[in-house]
Formats: C-alpha cells, structure tokens, sequence
C-alpha cells in the first residue's frame, strides 16, 4: 500500500508538470469563444486585483481628487461588471455542455463555490464606498444576517468590511479560482456530447441499451 507521501508525490507529479500547464495542442471543439469565457472571467479578476492593489495603496482621498485615480477606480468598478457578466456566460457554456461529465465533478463544485464567494466579495466591496446607497445596504443587510443569527457579521462596521474586501475575500476567492483553473487543466475541457442523430452514435446506444 503506498504511504502519504508516496501518494503526494504522484499527485504533485500531475500537478506541476509542465504538460499540465503548457498544453502543446488544443482540441478542436475548444476553440471557439464560448471556451473563452472562462479566461476571460479570470482575466476581468486579474484586472480587479492590480486595480484594487492601486486603490487600496493610494487610499480612498485619492479616487475622489486625482483623475488617474479616478480611471483607476472606473476600471475597478467595470472590472467587476465585466467578471461577473463572463461568469454568467461561463456558468450558461459549462450548463448546455453538460461539462460536470467525465470526472468534471470536483471541477464544477470548486466554479460554484467560486460563484458563491464572489458575492460578498463584491458586496462588501460596494458597502465600504460609504455613500448614502451603501450605507442604506449595510444596515439592511445587517438586519438579515441578525435575523439569520449571523449577528457578529458586523456589515456597518467599514473597517471590518474594508479587511474582509481588501484583503480576506479576495485571498479566498483566488484561492478557489486557482484551485478551479488547475481541476481545468488536469481533467482538460469536457467533449461535446454525442451526435445524436450519427449513425455511429445510434448504434452505440442501441448496443448500451438506451
Ligand atoms: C470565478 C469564476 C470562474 C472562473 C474564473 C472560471 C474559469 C474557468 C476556465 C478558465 C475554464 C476552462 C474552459 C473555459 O474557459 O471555458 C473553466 C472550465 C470549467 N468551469 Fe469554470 N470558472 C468560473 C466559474 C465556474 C462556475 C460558476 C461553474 C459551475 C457551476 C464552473 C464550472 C466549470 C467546469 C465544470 C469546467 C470544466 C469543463 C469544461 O471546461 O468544459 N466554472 N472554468
């Protein structure tokens, strides 16, 4: 029976290949866009964390004085709007293809945890820009955790809101793309499902009883 690091060896080997990682060859039904629109997601987080890098190193005075700050500001918040619209289209491409098949389960478990904590990662981001509008969803929000007996959630608190956007939702959230993106590559993209109406595709399913 192997050991553990015998069996983390042979994990790690897969891993950190760099088969793995730099795929020589691509197949062909992943070409097109909709087998984008997962980077493109990812892509949209990279710009929102060098963005919100810039903005959280220059303070919150800056964005509201200093036009440069203020582009930079826009891109984050356009940023946003671009990850989740690509997330959307994502989740309707990796939907239609049934591309939880084929082992993908894992895969499509850590994209939906994903979804999950990309949520608040974006709403406490919206609760520290301290206008009327946020401060009105903070106390409403607050209200529902209280009720859910999540009281300790302190969503009015703008320091606790500004940790948790800046530093641990985000941290988490790289986290579980990162672990997504490398489920991705392991398993490689899901085939299409079978022509139906092929002749070679009938005769299988008839031989399988279907
Ligand atoms: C944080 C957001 C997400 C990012 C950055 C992301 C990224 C990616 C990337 C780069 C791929 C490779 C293929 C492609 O680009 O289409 C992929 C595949 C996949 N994604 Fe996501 N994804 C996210 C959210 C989700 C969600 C919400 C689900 C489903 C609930 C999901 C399920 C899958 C599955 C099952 C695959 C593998 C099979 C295939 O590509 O056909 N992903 N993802």
């Amino acid at each position: 029976m192997a050991n553990w690091t015998q069996t983390s060896q042979k994990r790690l080997q897969s891993i950190l290949s760099v088969e793995t990682w730099l795929p020589d060859t691509m197949p062909e039904y992943a070409q097109g866009f909709m087998y984008m629109l997962g980077s493109l997601t990812a892509s949209s987080f990279v710009v929102l964390v060098i963005s919100g890098l810039v903005l959280a190193a220059n303070g919150p005075a800056s964005w509201s004085y200093n036009g440069a700050m203020r582009f930079v500001a826009a891109t984050h918040f356009w940023g946003v709007q671009a990850f989740f619209f690509f997330m959307m289209l994502h989740l309707w491409r990796v939907f239609f293809t049934g591309a939880w098949r084929g082992g993908r389960g894992l895969t499509w478990l850590v994209g939906s945890i994903a979804l999950l904590l990309a949520i608040p990662t974006a709403f406490t981001g919206f609760l520290i820009n301290g206008d009327l509008y946020s401060e009105w969803n903070a106390v409403q929000a607050k209200d529902g955790l209280n009720a859910l007996g999540l009281g300790w959630v302190n969503l009015t608190n703008a320091g606790q809101m500004f940790g948790m956007h800046v530093i641990v939702m985000p941290l988490v959230l790289a986290f579980f793309i990162g672990l997504h993106i490398t489920r991705v590559r392991l398993k490689s993209v899901v085939p299409p499902y079978p022509d139906k109406s092929s002749p070679e595709t009938r005769i299988q399913m008839r031989e399988r009883g279907r």
